[in-house]
């Protein structure tokens, strides 16, 4: 299809029916927040844009639920002051607006920023160098990380949940009988994420919802520079049927400061005594990073050192700072690092080359961006702080 034309191309029937199962399922849960908040939300469709995914059955709301509960619960750090929605905030896009690298428990700062959680049931592999596959056991990482949650293990802190009052037979009833576990806990994380479906985008309505109006024209040349001469289709997707805005793949991009870090490190011998080590002289006898390798660190890939995952760009206004490290601050240093090629780092994609844009593309590339929040985020954010399975509509 050519850049800068609305309308859907032909999708195949199975992945209408998928995906119409994926937005009956969507409604199902909007229609409880659009009863409270008297609006009509019900009648949009949150999913349009994404791919298709397979529906969420009533038992698993019922989970979403319990773990929307678990999400926002101070008490599941070791010592109740952090809880996941603490990082991954509602109100900043369910990512963290106010810092470049995320904050964890006792103020200590993790090297990596918060990427947001919206639409994170269509990423396959999590993390940004891709170390988990599963929203289950991914949520154990930041239970477990000394510098996020905390717990010393994973029993302490089941041992704690099943003497908390408010969650007495509510893991049974969610889960046919078994009580608080590592699978029932994540089971009930990743439910609730799974329902953080965050499409219906002016972009989408104007491409995916036959809204010829949806986007004005700036942001139609955004477009049309996103996905021809700006090259930033080659790696954040759009189809014909829906947009990812990721390749899930990793590449680097030089963004961030890590790779020009240290090549050598002073190490002490004896008092007074240091001696210069090479990082990769380092590397071969500690496996402790001395700085932020992305993907070669899951790998040992030469070839994947200092890359990242493509990050989705849907909701992208809603969740600066950007890249790994949030080193950019504005969607506009984002641009202008791409139009400079990247970053000056070794080994850095051959996709990326310097792109001669004037201001007024590089201002209609970001007025595009801006077109990709999604029209179901307030719901979202309301529904993250209020109960939503206390109605008849989700039991
Ligand atoms: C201290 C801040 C902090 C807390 C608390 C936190 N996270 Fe995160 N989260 C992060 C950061 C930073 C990353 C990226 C880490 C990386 O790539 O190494 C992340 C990544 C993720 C991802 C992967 C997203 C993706 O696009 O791949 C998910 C899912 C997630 N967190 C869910 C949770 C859940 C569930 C909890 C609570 C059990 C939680 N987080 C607690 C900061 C936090
Ligand atoms: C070679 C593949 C590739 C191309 C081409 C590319 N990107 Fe990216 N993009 C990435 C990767 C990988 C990251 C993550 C980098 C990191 O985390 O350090 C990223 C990050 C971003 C981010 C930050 C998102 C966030 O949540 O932090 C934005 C915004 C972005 N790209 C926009 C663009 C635009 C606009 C273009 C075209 C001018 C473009 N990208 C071209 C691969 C690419």
């Amino acid at each position: 299809m050519s850049p800068g034309q609305p309308g859907p191309g032909p999708a195949q029937p199975a992945a209408q029916t998928a995906r119409r199962a994926a937005r009956g399922i969507a409604r199902c849960v909007f229609a409880v927040s659009a009863a409270t908040a008297g609006s009509n939300a019900a009648l949009a469709d949150p999913a349009l844009g994404l791919p298709p995914r397979a529906a969420l059955s009533r038992i698993e709301l019922v989970r979403a639920e319990l773990g929307r509960q678990l999400f926002f619960d101070r008490r599941l750090s070791f010592n109740g002051t952090m809880s996941c929605g603490m990082c991954h905030v509602p109100e900043e896009g369910f990512a963290s607006n106010a810092s470049q690298q995320a904050v964890g428990i006792e103020g200590r700062s993790l090297r990596r920023n918060t990427p947001t959680v919206l639409n994170v049931a269509w990423m396959s592999d999590l993390f940004l160098d891709g170390r988990e596959h599963s929203l289950v056991t991914q949520a154990w990482s930041p239970l477990l990380h000394p510098d996020e949650m905390a717990n010393p293990s994973p029993g302490h802190l089941l041992a704690r949940l099943r003497g908390m009052a408010d969650y007495a037979g509510r893991f049974e009833r969610a889960f046919g009988g078994r009580s608080a576990s590592m699978d029932t806990l994540g089971e009930a994380l990743a439910a609730y994420q799974r329902t953080l479906v965050a499409g219906d985008s002016r972009f989408d309505r104007w491409r995916y919802g036959g809204q010829s109006q949806a986007l004005d024209a700036q942001e139609r040349r955004g477009f049309a520079l996103f996905t021809g001469k700006a090259r930033c289709a080659l790696c954040h997707l759009v189809g014909d049927s829906y947009a990812h805005f990721t390749d899930q793949r990793y590449h680097v991009t030089g963004a961030g400061a890590a790779w020009q870090a240290r090549t050598s490190i002073e190490v002490p011998l004896a008092p007074g005594v240091n001696t210069t080590l090479s990082v990769t002289d380092r590397e071969a006898y500690d496996r402790a990073p001395v700085h932020d390798l992305g993907r070669w660190e899951i790998t040992l890939d030469p070839r994947d050192r200092y890359a990242f995952r493509t990050p989705s760009l849907r909701n992208v206004a809603r969740t600066g700072p950007y890249m790994h490290d949030g080193s950019l601050p504005t969607l506009e240093a984002v641009v202008d690092f791409y139009t400079r090629g990247g970053g000056p780092a070794p080994d850095r994609s051959p996709l990326l080359v310097p792109i001669a844009l004037d201001a007024s593309e590089r201002q209609a590339l970001t007025a595009f961006m801006r077109a990709l929040d999604s029209q179901a985020l307030p719901a979202l954010i309301r529904r993250a702080r209020s109960p939503y399975a206390s109605g008849a509509a989700v039991r």
